[in-house]
């Protein structure tokens, strides 16, 4: 099926190379007809692979912005308007950043100005998107906001740390920003809760090839790539989910509501031999 997202404009967070779970969305999007602008964080850029993604969707633009500062969001929502030539539809927000993680920091042992950053980078950008979004009135009537998410958010995954806080709130900003952008504006707000998937941001959490491989024997369909999550994020930008909002979407083969299976026996015989 083509062109589901002819016509519609929108804003792109987080793809920082081919593995990122947004990189994969921009690709699906630009197949589905949608025009966009790609943002990261300065830092990120200098990398320089977003320039190959941008060239892959019709010479997109790309906007620098750092998430924890409200002048970058601003910005950066301008520049979108202007180059877009009015509103945008749709804006996928797929940012984490967990420093206390990244450090090796123990859950009983956090450092709470690294977790600060952690809930501003993770979690508060997406009211901040939200709130500046909706002070400059950028989104059209029934335009569709995504933001990715982690079943650490409602279950313990010891190594997931203080990022199962960070979606918590998250989770949360969807609901509360849902509801007056649906009742005001006619915009619907979703998280997608992605199964484990092998990008940088994934694979920096301590054990999770373990992980990864649990959820796979687990969840009866298998893990969702960062693909799979990508073609789930189209329909959810499509006009084909106009009702959806202010809703935690699982997209993880099963896992959420699976609590046993021989798969993972199997694969801990496997691990002890
Ligand atoms: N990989 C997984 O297993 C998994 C599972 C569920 C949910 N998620 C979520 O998916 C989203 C995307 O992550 P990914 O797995 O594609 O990894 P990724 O590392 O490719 O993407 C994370 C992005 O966050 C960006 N970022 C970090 N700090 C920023 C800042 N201050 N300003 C702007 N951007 C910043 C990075 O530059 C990067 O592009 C994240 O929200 C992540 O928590 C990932």
């Amino acid at each position: 099926m083509n062109n589901l997202l002819k016509g519609k404009k929108g804003i792109i967070f987080g793809a920082l190379n081919d593995k990122s779970i947004a990189w994969q969305t921009a690709i699906k999007c630009y197949e589905q007809g949608a025009e966009f602008v790609l943002t990261n964080a300065p830092i990120a850029m200098r990398l320089g692979e977003i320039n190959n993604l941008a060239a892959a969707c019709g010479n997109a633009q790309i906007i620098p912005c750092d998430v924890s500062k409200n002048e970058d969001m601003e910005n950066l929502i301008a520049k979108s308007m202007e180059i877009l030539g009015g509103k945008v539809d749709f804006i996928l927000h797929s940012v984490g950043m967990s420093l206390n993680i990244r450090k090796g920091k123990d859950y009983t042992d956090l450092d709470y100005k690294f977790m600060h950053d952690t809930l501003d980078i993770s979690a508060m950008s997406f009211h901040r998107l939200m709130q500046t979004v909706y002070k400059m009135d950028a989104i059209n009537e029934w335009g569709s906001i995504v933001a990715l998410t982690y079943i650490g958010a409602q279950k313990v995954f010891p190594d997931y740390s203080e990022m199962g806080d960070a979606k918590s709130l998250l989770e949360s900003f969807a609901r509360g920003f849902g509801y007056r952008l649906g009742k005001e504006r006619s915009v619907r707000v979703n998280t997608i809760s992605q199964s484990p998937t092998k990008t940088t941001a994934g694979s920096g959490v301590k054990g999770f090839g373990d992980f990864y491989d649990y959820a796979e024997a687990l969840s009866p369909l298998g893990n969702a790539s960062a693909e799979d999550c990508a073609n789930y994020s189209v329909l959810m930008f499509s006009d084909l989910s106009r009702k959806v909002t202010m809703q935690n979407l699982f997209h993880d083969g099963g896992f959420s509501n699976t609590g046993f299976s021989y798969d993972v026996f199997k694969m801990m015989d496997k691990k002890s031999e």
